[in-house]
């Protein structure tokens, strides 16, 4: 069984995604990750996110670049976003996506275009989305946790600029697939939206 969970950033996506990894048995893929190491590693190369030949040779980044902690960052959500838009970078890691969708027992992956391109066979879509004003809230509280000082006006511009390019390049744009069910977390703590997309998953296991 395939679970695709797309959505926008700090959506919720990925802890819906893990916990229903972890409620299914099955493995998952964070695809953003993929992204995040190839714009980190555009920086580590000393080239232009926006230029499409640098962030193509970037997608050759060591497995190891995977573990590191600063892929999380503010930063390198927005080079991901950048060289997302590029369709060699796009093209560049689409088997690895595909090869772990299909691998034997299914998988969970979560991202942008899983229900859409990657596995448009996955037996269940979710695409989660909240409003720009929860999302701004979670990420500042997640980063004030971490001790990183930033204002709800910047991270809410941010996420909004995030969002304009995730839904409007012309490769493999954020949307949701027909065949999607819809939630909405704006209103849902962490336990409530993990609850709601196992129930829809099980409704649509039928
Ligand atoms: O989910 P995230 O915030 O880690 O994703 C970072 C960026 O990577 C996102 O802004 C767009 C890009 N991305 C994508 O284009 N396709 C995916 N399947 C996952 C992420």
């Amino acid at each position: 069984m395939i679970i695709a969970v797309d959505g926008p950033t700090a959506s919720g996506k990925g802890t819906i995604a893990k916990a229903l990894a972890a409620h299914f048995g099955l493995p998952h893929l964070d695809t953003g990750l993929l992204y995040r190491a190839v714009g980190r590693q555009v920086v580590l190369n000393g080239g232009d996110p926006d230029s499409e030949d640098d962030a193509a040779a970037a997608t050759r980044f060591p497995d190891s670049l995977l573990a590191d902690p600063e892929l999380r960052s503010e930063t390198c959500g927005g080079l991901a976003s950048r060289v997302s838009i590029h369709p060699a970078v796009r093209a560049a890691l689409l088997e690895r996506q595909r090869a772990f969708a299909r691998q034997p027992g299914g998988a969970v992956l979560d991202g942008r275009d899983i229900g859409t391109v990657i596995a448009p066979e996955a037996g269940v879509k979710l695409f989660v989305t909240a409003s720009v004003e929860a999302r701004a809230q979670r990420r500042y509280l997640e980063m004030r946790e971490r001790g990183i000082d930033a204002t709800l006006e910047t991270i809410a511009a941010d996420l909004a600029a995030r969002d304009e390019r995730d839904r409007n390049r012309s490769q493999a744009p954020l949307r949701a697939a027909d065949d999607a069910v819809l939630l909405d977390t704006s209103r849902l703590d962490r336990d409530a939206a993990i609850a709601a997309a196992i129930a829809l998953v099980d409704r649509a296991l039928g």
